[in-house]
């Protein structure tokens, strides 16, 4: 049984594991993710591979990165996010290890993850859309990842949702991520405690006091306790969800939505509108089946999980 080692690499965490055909991850290491150079990213993941490759008899390794993969799954050409530019990472890792590698899209790598050991597993055609500090997409069509024809498909983060709305860390205005991922809802929380505290009195006080202070999970609790922003911050984004996925639902018809990332640990603040926001935007609604809107279910192994079962299928 051909055992492969998945790499998730997130902007402050690099976690590897060893995984079988079943997608059972039998051996894991979590490093942080250097700051500053692309070099100490890649010494990294090769550090992590390398102490998995001492242990287990591997075949091949897939690196899950958040950027724009080139077609031969070799270069990170750009990263709206990161400081990836031109980042030969299947070269300087396959050197490192000793080992085939393949670099695939982060979010693909999660998608495909899902379609075969989590949320979409017995649905062929399957939309994951990955929420975190940007927003990452996966398509799965009949079975098949979609890369499109330079491996750059499925960026729904970077759909322009407001013309010349707020800058994106890729150069545009106005996109998706800028207005539904954890990072937008940290920002809308920030600016209603601003401007009105009286509406975020858990928000500030989870924070000490200050708008600034205001954390991730921080909004997470205050909307559960029934702070108001908070709630308000997760309604703006369930609203940007329901229509990005209606919109999404308009060009790809999938059987399911795998909604995944950091925030999708919150889904029980968010998902019902979600569901309800899309069924009142879905085109043609009444004359088509919906999609179904889940939840992923492997959580933060699933672009380890990915990663690993296509570079098996290399
Ligand atoms: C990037 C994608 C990535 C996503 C999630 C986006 O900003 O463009 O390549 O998949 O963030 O990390
Ligand atoms: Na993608
Ligand atoms: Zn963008």
């Amino acid at each position: 049984m051909a055992l492969t080692i998945g790499v998730d690499v997130g902007g402050t965490k690099i976690a590897s594991g060893v995984v079988d055909e079943d997608g059972d991850i039998l051996d894991r290491t979590l490093r942080h993710t250097p700051a500053g150079s692309a070099e100490k990213v890649a010494l990294t993941i090769a550090d992590a591979v390398s102490e998995l490759a001492s242990r287990h008899v591997v075949a091949a390794v897939g690196v899950g990165a958040a950027g724009f993969v080139d077609e031969t799954r070799s270069v990170i050409r750009f990263a709206p996010n990161l400081a990836w530019r031109e980042e030969p990472l299947r070269k300087k890792v396959g050197e490192l290890v000793g080992l085939p590698v393949v670099v695939e899209n982060d979010a693909n790598a999660m998608a495909w993850g899902e379609y075969r050991f989590g949320a979409g597993r017995g649905e062929s055609h399957v939309v994951c859309v990955t929420i975190g500090t940007g927003i990452g997409g996966g398509i799965v069509l009949a079975g098949e990842l979609y890369r499109g024809r330079w491996g750059m498909g499925a960026e729904f983060g970077h759909t322009q949702v407001v013309p010349g709305g707020r800058p994106c860390g890729c150069g545009n205005l106005g996109c998706w991520e800028r207005y539904a991922s954890g990072t937008a809802l940290l920002a809308d929380a920030r600016w209603a405690a601003e401007a009105d505290p009286s509406s975020a009195p858990h928000l500030l006080e989870l924070a000490g006091g200050s708008a600034d202070g205001i954390q991730g999970e921080h909004v997470t609790e205050a909307a559960r306790r029934g702070d108001p922003a908070a709630q308000a911050a997760f309604d703006g984004l369930a609203g940007w969800l329901a229509q990005g996925l209606a919109d999404m639902a308009a060009v790809l018809d999938p059987g399911r939505f795998v909604i995944g990332g950091g925030v999708s640990g919150a889904a029980d603040l968010f998902l019902d509108n979600v569901r309800a926001g899309f069924a009142e935007r879905l085109t043609g609604r009444g004359h088509r089946p919906p999609a179904e809107i889940r939840v992923a279910e492997l959580g933060p192994s699933a672009g380890v999980v990915g990663a690993a079962d296509l570079a098996r299928r290399r």
